[in-house]
C-alpha cells in the first residue's frame, strides 16, 4: 500500500507501508533531488561533459527523473537516463502527484506520465533526452561501463539494509564508467567504508534540508584495471 504525503516544500512523496519509510525527505522532496541529485550529480558532471547517462536507482514516483529532464533542457544537456524498478507505481496514483504543477511544469505533463507508462522500452522524450523505465530488481543489474552518474536512491539502511552494502554497490561499480560518480543521501559510517573498499574516492557534501552530509563516491581506477578514456561517450547515448 502506498499513501501520498505533502512535504515540507508542498512537493508529495509517497509512503510504503511494506518497506515502513517515505519515498523522499519528509522535509522536501523537491530540496531533495535538487541539492543530492542535481546539485552534486548532475550540473557536477555536466560541466565536465554535457552528454551524460544516468543510473537511477529507483525510479518509485518520478521525481528525480522528470527534474533532471527540466534541467538538463534548460542547460542544453544530452541525456540518456536508465530508471531501475521493481515495484512501478501504478497509473491512478501518479497522477495525483502534483510534480508538473509545483515544478511550473504543466506543459511537461505529458512527459511526466510517458515515463510511468512505458516500460523496458526506450523512449525519446525530446530531440536531447532518452528515457527508459526497466522493471527489474537492483540485485539483477548487470551493467558494466555504460554510466556517467548513478542516482543512489534506495530506501534507507534501517529498511533495507542488504542495498547498502559491498555486494550491491560493486554492481554500481562496475555499472560507471571511470570517473563516474555516485551520489546519495546517505552518509552512513558503514556504507562510506564500503565504497571506498571499492574503490570509490569518497565526498562528505552538505546535505539537503535537516541533513548535516550527504555522499558523491568517484569511481577511480585501481592500478591493475586497464586505463579506459574517460572522455569517451556512453554508448547508450549513441544507439
Ligand atoms: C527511495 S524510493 C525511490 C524514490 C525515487 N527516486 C523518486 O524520485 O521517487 C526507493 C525505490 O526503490 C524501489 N525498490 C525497493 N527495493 C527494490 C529492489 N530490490 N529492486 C528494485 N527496486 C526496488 C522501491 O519500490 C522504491 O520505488
Amino acid at each position: 500500500m502506498l499513501k501520498l504525503i505533502k512535504t515540507e516544500d508542498g512537493s508529495h512523496t509517497l509512503h510504503s507501508e511494506q518497506f515502513g519509510v517515505t519515498y523522499h525527505s519528509i522535509y522536501g522532496a523537491m530540496q531533495e533531488t535538487q541539492t543530492v541529485f542535481l546539485d552534486a550529480g548532475l550540473y557536477h558532471k555536466g560541466q565536465q561533459n554535457p552528454k551524460l547517462s544516468i543510473l537511477e536507482i529507483g525510479f518509485g514516483t518520478g521525481l528525480n527523473a522528470f527534474m533532471t529532464y527540466l534541467n538538463a533542457k534548460e542547460k542544453g544537456y544530452n541525456i540518456a537516463y536508465t530508471g531501475i524498478e521493481a515495484y512501478p507505481v501504478e497509473g491512478e496514483l501518479v497522477r495525483q502527484l502534483n510534480y508538473p504543477e509545483i515544478l511550473n511544469a504543466e506543459g511537461e505533463e505529458a512527459v511526466f506520465y510517458k515515463m510511468h507508462e512505458k516500460r523496458n522500452e526506450w523512449i525519446q522524450l525530446n530531440e536531447t533526452f532518452k528515457f527508459i523505465q526497466e522493471v527489474t530488481t537492483f540485485q539483477e543489474l548487470e551493467k558494466n561501463n555504460l554510466y556517467d552518474i548513478v542516482y543512489y536512491d534506495a530506501f534507507a539502511p534501517n529498511a533495507q539494509p542488504e542495498l547498502w552494502d559491498q555486494v550491491i554497490l560493486e554492481k554500481m561499480y562496475n555499472a560507471l564508467k571511470p570517473e563516474g560518480v555516485l551520489v546519495t543521501y546517505c552518509a552512513k559510517g558503514s556504507f562510506k567504508r564500503a565504497l571506498k573498499a571499492l574503490g570509490f574516492q569518497v565526498e562528505a557534501l552538505p546535505g539537503p534540508k535537516n541533513k548535516r552530509e550527504m555522499t558523491r563516491a568517484t569511481k577511480t581506477l585501481l592500478s591493475t584495471e586497464p586505463t579506459i578514456s574517460t572522455q569517451e561517450d556512453s554508448p547508450l547515448l549513441e544507439q
